[in-house]
């Protein structure tokens, strides 16, 4: 059959699905180019803690381009694309320590393997690499690092406040071309992707709760309402909530949400967000993800303690039968169900996630001797760099300010 690819070489597979995912990122694309001749990373080692999909495998590729020798780790246990590791180590010569579905004893492993090469810069997406540094005296402290999430932007803040911090790291995360668009349009679209995927269900018509309406859940909130979910948010921000209300989403509690959910997503970065009470009140049937950082978002454990048989019942789908015979699944071991189960943010919008980590590479290359131990956000010139690049390959030009604009909109005096 034509499109039969099953016979090629995991490798090979992977490349050519790299190759897609660069067609999709050309401000990546342009930096690797300034990089080839710059070398601004020259003879630098870092280490990447990052999902390990095509799109991570083309920032590799610019890193390397940027002359950097780089060893890369998964960030979780269940994110690595098998055949883009294959084709990192035997296509580009990238040491890649991972396997799709490795246990934490092993995922652990890999994070150690990846530090072996004594980084001087660390490339984080959840903070395990920063907090594995952190946790005993390995003769070597990197220069600087990046991180890549809300989540582990929140964990390195409370280290910095602790003062135990022992680099600097620039919270790629907050990058307004980050978060407003992977967290709300990758993680919309790939969340509803990952659900689909594992579940083969119909959206349409489902009772869809969306636990937090932060960057991510409304980015799954909009999605989901635009396969014509009856989606209702649970929230603990009085404001968030509001802007949910006034979105046009149904708000409420979730132990009241609990009764009626047929599909339950959790993004909040929070802890035991839908837990033993919940799970007592659910209907049979009713499908559990997550797509906030760790698998904690869940009470699986309780889920487990409640539970006569559990079986797996499809790919990344399993059942949980309570005492009552009521049936729970859960997706994708309540690990981000976008990259468990699906492909994670498509390459449009990692275009930007990436290319403030390449910028802020080469920045804390350059400046590392300026910062003190603290988390510091992208520099604004470059987040602003990365939005007119965005535009310009996206076609759309916009309008400029005009001088007399300019001096209305910074004066006091000129109110009519
Ligand atoms: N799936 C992915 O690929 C992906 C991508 C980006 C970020 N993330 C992760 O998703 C999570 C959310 O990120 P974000 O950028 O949307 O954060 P955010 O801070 O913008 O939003 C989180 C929201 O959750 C709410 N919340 C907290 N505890 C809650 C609870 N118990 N019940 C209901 N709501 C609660 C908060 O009030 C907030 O509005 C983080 O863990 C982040 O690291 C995942």
């Amino acid at each position: 059959m034509k499109y039969d690819i099953k016979n090629i070489s995991l490798a090979k597979k992977g490349k050519l699905r790299i190759e897609w995912a660069m067609n999709n990122m050309p401000v990546l694309n342009l930096i690797r180019k300034r990089f080839e001749k710059e070398k601004p990373l020259k003879n630098t080692r870092v280490a990447c803690c990052l999902h390990v999909t095509t799109e991570t495998a083309a920032l590799a590729l610019t890193l390397k381009s940027a002359g950097a020798n780089i060893s890369i780790c998964a960030s979780n246990p269940l994110s690595t694309q098998d055949d883009v590791a294959a084709s990192l180590v035997k296509d580009y010569g990238i040491p890649t320590f991972s396997i799709k579905g490795e246990d934490n004893k092993t995922y652990y492993k890999h994070i150690l393997s990846a530090l072996e090469s004594k980084p001087e810069i660390t490339m984080d997406d959840g903070a395990d690499l920063v907090s594995v540094l952190h946790k005993k005296d390995y003769g070597f402290m990197p220069m600087g690092g990046t991180e890549e999430t809300t989540t582990g932007v929140i964990r390195l803040k409370a280290m910095a406040n602790d003062g135990v911090l022992k680099y600097p790291v620039i919270a790629v995360n907050d990058a307004l071309t980050k978060h407003m668009f992977d967290n709300r349009y990758g993680t919309g679209q790939s969340t509803i992707d990952g659900i689909i995927r594992a579940t083969n269900k119909l959206i349409a018509g489902t009772n869809f709760v969306v636990c937090g309406y932060g960057w991510c859940g409304r980015g799954v909130a909009m999605r989901a309402k635009g396969m014509s979910a009856n989606v209702i948010i649970c929230e603990v921000d009085p404001l968030r909530a509001i802007e949910a209300s006034m979105d046009g989403f149904m708000v409420m509690s979730l132990s009241k949400a609990a009764k009626i959910g047929d599909i339950f997503v959790t993004t909040t970065g929070d802890v035991s967000v839908i837990r033993r009470e919940h799970f007592l009140a659910m209907k049979d049937g009713a499908i559990l993800a997550n797509s906030g950082h760790f698998n904690v978002e869940i009470d699986i454990p309780e889920l487990k303690k409640l539970s006569v048989k559990t079986r797996i019942i499809r790919d990344f789908v399993e059942e949980f039968t309570l005492k009552s015979k009521k049936r729970i699944y859960i997706l994708g071991e309540g690990r981000l169900i976008n990259l468990a189960a699906a492909e994670g943010h498509p390459a449009q919008v990692m275009d930007m996630s990436f290319a403030n980590q390449a910028l802020s590479a080469e920045y804390i290359r350059r400046h590392h001797g300026e910062l003190d131990n603290q988390v510091y956000p992208v520099p604004k010139d470059l987040d602003e760099r990365i939005a007119f690049l965005k535009l310009r390959s996206m076609g759309i030009t916009i309008d400029k300010l005009t001088e007399r604009q300019k001096k209305y909109l910074s004066s006091w005096q000129e109110g009519t």
